[in-house]
């Protein structure tokens, strides 16, 4: 898979914006296998900021300058989701492996383009979909395949909280800002539900397929009632397992997300954190062989320098994905179209049918 021969995989952060700060500039610099290489943002004053912080060896106010550097072997696309598609592919062609923020794209047919470009290319595309390197999650995961034989029924919820500012405030750093940063025209957030299914969703269909496979169709019901957004979703997966899934933005209550999985030979169970807090997932394994509740004590919780290691990991030994790829990014992109068009349309809606943007 890699020509690259050197242990540290030299990263360049396309981005120099909220994520960039709270968390991938920091993963970065920490993580094991990857080193800060570049920065790129066209906002200069805020370059300027963060290469004096940060200190990556060389800074961009281009992203064609950043990718025509020989010596550059990924890129971290931490701009805002409307822009994801046309860049990654971009990256692709000039030979960088990219990790992706979430949602990887905003339409299916974007989603379907970068899955071919990363065919085409053979570059390793990871989304940033980073819960699946929480330690909790990954060890259900992996009691699910390895352990727990037939998946039965899935339920997962993920509510955000009108508090999340309260404890995000709390722990990330103080978030610096440009009048000259890049955004999309128009307003995206002028969309909410759209906006709320690209942020949030995003995060809940990829735990549910990340646990219990791919998703066959879904229903969906949808209310805004008093400020708050709530998806309710019935999920046929492939396998023939039943789910559903909750999605409330923002709830008035705490942080609120979850899983519950029932399987042939036992069942797991997690409390997630917001991630802010880098706290590993609460999660219990029961196996009913032995009648034992297992569960992980994750030490590490830092998801963000996690997945930015599996994802150098993937790209300088060949280790298998545990990061969503891109088809698992073309997936999600699918299921959240998927619930808005069932939501409208009172129906089922499967996945492989649907076109057009969230
Ligand atoms: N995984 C998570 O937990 C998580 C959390 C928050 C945001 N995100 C995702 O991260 C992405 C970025 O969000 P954000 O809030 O940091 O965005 P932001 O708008 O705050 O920052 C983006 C930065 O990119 C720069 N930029 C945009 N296009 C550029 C270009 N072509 N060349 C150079 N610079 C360019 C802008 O000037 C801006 O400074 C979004 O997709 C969002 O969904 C993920």
């Amino acid at each position: 898979m890699t020509s690259i021969k050197r242990p540290r995989l030299r990263v360049g952060v396309l981005g120099c914006g909220q994520i960039a700060q709270a968390a991938h500039f920091e993963s970065c610099r920490k993580a094991r296998n990857a080193e800060l290489y570049a920065i790129c943002d066209s906002a200069p004053d805020l370059l300027a900021r963060m290469t004096q912080v940060h200190q990556p060896v060389r800074a961009f106010d281009t992203y064609d300058a950043m990718l025509a550097d020989p010596e550059l072997d990924a890129v971290i696309i931490a701009v805002a989701d409307q822009f994801h598609a046309a860049l990654a592919m971009q990256a692709m062609w000039a030979g960088k492996h990219v990790l992706i923020e979430k949602p990887m794209a905003v339409t299916v047919e974007e989603a379907e383009e970068i899955a071919a470009c990363a065919r085409a290319t053979a570059r390793v595309v990871q989304v940033g979909t980073m819960k699946r390197f929480d330690p909790g999650i990954a060890f259900a995961h992996d009691a699910l395949r390895d352990d727990l034989g037939t998946i039965v029924a899935l339920e997962a919820w993920y509510g955000d909280s009108t508090r999340r500012y309260a404890m995000t405030d709390a722990t990330q750093p103080v978030i610096e800002s440009s009048k000259r940063v890049r955004r999309p025209d128009g307003d995206p957030k002028a969309d909410r539900p759209r906006y709320y299914l690209l942020g949030h969703g995003s995060h809940l269909v990829d735990l549910a397929r990340y646990l219990a496979g791919p998703i066959a169709a879904v229903r969906a019901r949808e209310r805004h009632v008093a400020g708050i957004w709530v998806w309710f979703v019935e999920v046929e997966f492939t396998s023939g397992a039943i789910g559903h899934l909750n999605l409330g933005i923002p709830y008035r209550s705490d942080w609120h997300e979850g899983f519950n999985v029932f399987a042939e030979h036992g069942s797991v169970t997690g409390k997630i954190h917001n991630p802010w807090y880098l706290k590993t997932a609460e999660v219990e394994c029961y196996t009913e062989r032995d009648g034992i509740i297992r569960r992980p004590l994750g030490e590490d919780g830092h998801v963000y320098r996690r997945q930015l290691e599996g994802f150098a990991d993937t790209i300088l030994t060949g280790v298998p994905q545990r990061g969503a790829n891109a088809e698992d990014g073309l997936a999600a992109v699918r299921a959240l179209v998927a619930i808005r068009q069932s939501a409208a349309r009172d129906a089922w809606v499967r996945l492989d049918s649907v076109t057009g943007a969230v």
